[in-house]
């Protein structure tokens, strides 16, 4: 088993470094999202909303059609250095000193942001936060939910100055009220809302980095927050503490995303 997982590992360190991300991201969209369901309390979101997830709501169709153009014109910009932060990293599976990288290779991909949509629609959380805006492309998506629910709050998280600015101009083609705090998440907690209902934990993914900034969240997470993590997969490491996350009693529910995306569903007495 474990030389199952580290192979698997590095065949897909192998993919990411070998196939042109345009490639992956036609074989990703051929792909139709799949629902792993770990565990789920009868009395959670997730036992009773998520069965009924659906594709491409017609209330949405103006702004995804907006938001695939948007993401369009920022991947066009290019690619832009990725924040110091980034520099020296250990144990980091993909190169990061002095590498730069454009919005189509970081971003939440275009059925992954729907399924986000969808969720905010579902369950109306009135304070979203984000760590990690990169170029706001999975902003959008969560600011779509709230114009549709017409209320609700988001704040995302960017520490990288030139792709926040872009991030924040996406935001608020969507959202006005949509807002892009620059800096990381872990020095700007007098930024963050005091209350959180939905967090977006999408930095660097590795257990050193996840962990603090999971419990920083949940500071200040309300009973029944969903708290969505991405790139669950991305080493052995990270793939190993979210299996450790999702039996951990705090969170009444856990369930995966396309073996991509963790969502944990806090208890409503935790
Ligand atoms: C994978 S990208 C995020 C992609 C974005 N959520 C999307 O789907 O469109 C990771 C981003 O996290 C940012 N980041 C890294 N550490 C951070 C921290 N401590 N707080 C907030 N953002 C951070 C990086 O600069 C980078 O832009």
């Amino acid at each position: 088993m474990r030389l199952y997982s580290l192979s698997k590992h590095r065949f897909k360190g192998l993919i990411r470094k070998f196939i042109p991300s345009t490639v992956r991201d036609k074989i990703q969209n051929s792909v139709p999202i799949k629902f792993e369901v770990h565990h789920a309390s009868p009395d959670t979101w997730t036992a009773n909303h998520l069965p009924k997830f659906f594709v491409d709501a017609p209330e949405f169709s103006e702004t995804f059609a907006h938001i695939d153009e948007q993401t369009r014109k920022t991947a066009k910009m290019g690619a832009h250095p990725l924040w110091e932060g980034y520099e020296g990293l250990k144990d980091y599976p993909a190169a990061t000193t002095a590498s730069s990288r454009d919005a189509q290779q970081v971003s939440t991909k275009q059925k992954t942001g729907r399924f986000f949509s969808w969720l905010v629609n579902s369950l109306k959380p009135k304070e979203i936060v984000e760590i990690g805006g990169a170029y706001g492309v999975s902003g959008m998506y969560w600011c779509a939910g709230l114009k549709a629910n017409g209320t609700g709050n988001f704040t995302s998280f960017e520490p990288n100055e030139v792709w926040g600015k872009i991030a924040e101009a996406n935001i608020q083609s969507v959202l006005e009220r949509g807002r892009l705090v620059t800096g990381p998440f872990e020095e700007n907690q007098d930024k963050a809302p005091s209350e959180i209902d939905l967090a977006f934990i999408d930095a660097i993914h590795t257990p050193e980095f996840v962990e603090p900034q999971l419990n920083l969240v949940l500071e200040r997470a309300n009973p029944g927050a969903l708290i969505v993590l991405d790139d669950i997969e991305f080493s052995k490491p990270m793939l190993d503490y979210w299996k450790d996350l999702r039996k951990d009693p705090r969170f009444a529910a856990a369930f995966e995303l396309t073996s991509r995306v963790g969502v944990l569903e806090l208890a409503k007495h935790h």
